[in-house]
């Protein structure tokens, strides 16, 4: 997520202490009518760094699949049909996916309401590419290696993982949300047998991030 301007801040702190930690961004969503400004971290284009990600890795065999997490208003999701990638895309908000149906009529990306810690069974190590954009950080700590385990079961064997994320250098708790990620959570990944191939650090809104691509190690 990024720094959202001081008053959708101040509501997102009050969802987010009324509600269970998902249920808040269906209420975001569909408080916003329809305005993307009122969504803080839509920006109405692929994530720059997933876009420069895409131009030096070309999609191989006969359209892999790519599923986007948490796809939002989906453009991180066209990015990746554009490249050649059959995509499958969900978010637990309907309000967003209705949005990124009425948004790209003629898609053929395919927008399903689902929910990361309820994925369907089919989706089990099911996918050549899976994009994990700024969801982990949107969910709380307490809950992070649930949520972890969830994304990365989503990964086919020797198939790709690409993260972005923001990272805190401390191990203490932050006050989120978002609660950036820290080097012990990562660590994670490697613990479920994902072998880092390339990180990159990069600023956002002068704080730090990381693009991380990871390899799901074809035996486990
Ligand atoms: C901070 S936004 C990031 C959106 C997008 N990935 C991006 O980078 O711009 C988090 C998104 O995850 C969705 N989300 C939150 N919890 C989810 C869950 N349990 N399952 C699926 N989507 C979820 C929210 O509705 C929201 O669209």
């Amino acid at each position: 997520m990024n720094e959202p301007q001081i008053d959708i801040r101040q509501k997102i702190k009050q969802l987010v202490a009324q509600s269970d930690p998902t249920a808040w961004f269906e209420v975001l969503y569909a408080d916003s009518q329809g305005d993307a400004n009122q969504v803080p971290w839509a920006k109405l284009a692929p994530h720059p760094y997933l876009q420069d990600w895409l131009i030096n890795h070309t999609p191989q065999g006969e359209q892999p699949s790519a599923l986007v997490i948490g796809c939002g208003l989906g453009d991180d999701a066209q990015a990746l049909a554009t490249a050649g990638y059959q995509v499958t895309a969900f978010d637990i908000s309907p309000t967003a996916i209705a949005w990124c149906q009425k948004r790209f009529p003629d898609t053929n990306v395919n927008y399903l309401v689902a929910d990361l810690l309820a994925i369907p069974s089919q989706w089990q190590q099911a996918f050549d590419l899976v994009f994990e954009s700024r969801n982990i950080q949107a969910l709380p700590v307490n809950i992070r290696s649930q949520v972890i385990q969830s994304v990365a079961s989503l990964v086919a064997p020797g198939g790709t993982l690409l993260v972005i994320t923001g990272f805190r250098e401390t191990e203490a708790e932050p006050d989120g949300p978002p609660w950036f990620l820290s080097q012990s959570e990562l660590a994670m990944f490697a613990e479920i047998n994902f072998t880092e191939v390339n990180k990159l650090p990069f600023l956002e809104l002068e704080r730090l991030h990381l693009r991380i691509e990871y390899q799901r190690q074809t035996a486990n």
